[in-house]
């Protein structure tokens, strides 16, 4: 049976863009997976009052089964009214979407906002899938991310060796084309908390960590001009804070060298026509770090409970820090 995102109380992207383009900042695209990074999530946005787009990933789909996730989204609009949050602004967005039917499945199902990534075929697939895909959501008053450009790293199933950036001369016929909703860019972002090799970045002498080369604001910047207004997403965007990382190898962990994107660079890109920015790989560092560090204080736990609700805390404080300090969303759904 088809259902409407509306009967879920879910919104879709549309308004959100809108004002955030023109108010100059982003909103939140958090991933979730299980129940205390959806409690986190939740309770932060309602704390801030912060519209927020919940992302459910391919890999979120194989751990949770998508079922569980769009009724756990149903219950996160409940939550959020009975943690006094009136009127809660939620997306539930389908995030790398890789298949018309997959979309539609999601459309069909209750999904607010699909995206389909069609950004490692040729431009003319990536095109008419994309129509394919809109064409149906925009029935269904379902908004549409595609995506132009491909990012380094792993994107689910989609795979490069190396970033190629968005081509500004593409955008305009792309957008006109597909009538896509939003668009996903590439200027040097990528998925994961590996986000630049040792050798493309610097170090910071007096700390040894490792400094990232920076965006290709000059990329963002001529995309703008070729679609003023225009809703642009920045995948990509965990800024792996080196406090997780530090409390992660202290305590039993190995993650040499992990890097992302600075929090300065992501203001400045929220302040811009960017409206979105996805964030994942923070959120399973916050958990990491504080699950690893509860059991290296209480190595006689063993209830879930014990070291989750720590993790839960953590991750709510990290969602938190970026509404109020990165993209500048509080306040913006009463
Ligand atoms: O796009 C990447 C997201 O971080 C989701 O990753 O497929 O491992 O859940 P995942
Ligand atoms: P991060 O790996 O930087 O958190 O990016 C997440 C993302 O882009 C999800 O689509
Ligand atoms: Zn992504």
């Amino acid at each position: 049976m088809k259902v409407s995102f509306k009967d879920l109380g879910l919104v879709n992207t549309r308004e959100m863009f809108a004002k955030a383009v023109k108010g100059g900042y982003a909103i939140p695209a958090f991933n979730f997976n299980n129940m205390e990074q959806l409690q986190a999530i939740v309770q932060a946005c309602a704390e801030t009052k912060s519209p927020v787009i919940l992302q459910v990933s391919k890999g979120a789909r194989n751990y949770a089964n998508q079922t569980l996730l769009r009724y756990m989204a149903q219950g996160a609009v409940e939550y959020a009214k009975e943690l006094g949050w009136k009127r809660p602004q939620i997306v539930l967005h389908l995030d790398h979407g890789d298949s018309y039917e997959l979309c539609k499945s999601c459309v069909d199902f209750g999904f607010s906002s699909v995206m389909i990534d069609g950004s490692a075929l040729p431009y003319d697939e990536n095109v008419a899938l994309t129509r394919k895909v809109v064409n149906y959501a925009h029935k269904h008053d379902v908004t549409v991310e595609a995506e132009l450009g491909v990012l380094a790293g792993v994107e689910d199933e989609v795979s490069s060796e190396v970033s190629h950036y968005t081509k500004p001369e593409e955008v305009i016929d792309f957008v006109k084309k597909t009538k896509c909703d939003s668009l996903a860019i590439s200027i040097g972002t990528s998925h994961g908390a590996y986000k630049f090799k040792p050798e493309q970045c610097t170090r910071d002498p007096k700390t040894g960590r490792l400094v990232p080369p920076p965006l290709a604001f000059d990329v963002l910047k001529a995309i703008e001009k070729k679609l003023p207004g225009f809703p642009i997403v920045l995948h990509g965007s965990s800024s792996v804070p080196q406090e997780y990382v530090d409390i992660i190898n202290a305590n039993g962990g190995k993650l040499p060298d992990a890097v992302g994107i600075p929090e300065e660079q992501l203001r400045k890109a929220a302040k811009s026509a960017v409206c979105k920015i996805n964030i994942d790989s923070d959120s399973r560092l916050a958990m990491t770090a504080a699950i690893r560090q509860h059991f290296a204080e209480y190595p006689g736990h063993f209830d879930p409970r014990q070291y989750l609700k720590p993790a839960r805390e953590e991750m709510k404080k990290m969602y938190e820090h970026k509404i109020l300090n990165v993209l500048g969303s509080n306040g913006k759904a009463r």
